[in-house]
């Protein structure tokens, strides 16, 4: 069976004390609430990353990503993280390709490549996000496009590099817009990018990849779209900024029995 994961995308919020409070009390009601086997992966930003996994001792399934990544292992790049760094401050995933990193700063397939095979290398796992404009959705040729994202990024790796892979789908006009994807659009895409890596790396390995769904995910509307056959879980931004409301969103998989 595929790991239910819900990841917390802090984005560029939060002071420290705002930060180490919301771990506290995702801590405790992940304790207190969750069934063991639904993943949480709190993603602050770079400067909180000690402070806020400081917290997490003895919460299981309770995991400390990263927002990006540097494309280079060490050296004269005024203003980057490197993996190895990362390594150390006991982060365990790694966003990769996420849409306001692709339009924002540029990063394009050859950078996002770099950055994927320096994380795998060092340990990280990456969660690597695709998404079409609406301009492209509403072209129709969305499909296409989402699995070349895919393709492009990930698909020289081996099969054992591609087992460590998250897959998170998050359509740029669902992110921060309240305007949630349709639980039958999103499973059209996640089950088409399933089939996309079966074709390349067979239908077992497929079957094991985690694929995110991302975009004005709530606690409304995280059941419908986690009853989705292909709908391993959720890439969550501002709703992950308040506790209840992301463990909320947690204990909406359809088989998670609540404590
Ligand atoms: P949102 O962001 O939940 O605020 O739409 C999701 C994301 O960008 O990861």
């Amino acid at each position: 069976m595929r790991p239910q994961i819900v990841a917390g995308n802090w984005k560029m919020n939060l002071s420290q004390s705002q930060a180490q409070a919301l771990t506290s009390e995702i801590v405790g009601m992940r304790r207190d609430e969750l069934h063991q086997a639904v993943e949480l992966i709190l993603i602050p930003p770079f400067v909180h990353l000690k402070s806020v996994g400081g917290l997490f001792e003895h919460t299981p399934n309770l995991h400390l990503g990263s927002q990006n990544v540097a494309a280079y292992e060490a050296g004269a790049y005024t203003g980057e993280i490197s993996a190895q760094m990362l390594q150390d401050y006991q982060v365990e995933y790694v966003i990769i390709g996420h849409s306001e990193r692709r339009g924002y700063f540029a990063e394009n397939a050859d950078i996002l490549v770099q950055k994927v095979n320096i994380a795998l290398k060092n340990g990280l796992r990456p969660i690597f996000c695709c998404g079409e404009s609406l301009e492209m959705r509403e072209k129709g040729d969305y499909l296409a496009f989402l699995k070349n994202q895919i393709s492009e990024g990930l698909f020289h790796l081996s099969a054992q590099e591609f087992e460590k892979i998250v897959i998170a789908y998050e359509p740029i006009w669902a992110i921060g817009t309240g305007r949630t994807a349709e639980v039958a659009q999103a499973q059209e895409v996640h089950q088409a990018l399933r089939q996309h890596v079966a074709a390349q790396y067979g239908q077992n390995l497929a079957a094991q990849i985690p694929i995110l769904y991302g975009g004005s995910v709530n606690a409304k509307n995280a059941a419908e779209l986690f009853a989705a056959p292909d709908i391993d879980g959720g890439l969550v931004g501002g709703a992950s900024l308040k506790s209840r409301e992301f463990i909320e969103i947690a204990k909406s998989f359809p088989k998670a029995d609540v404590l």
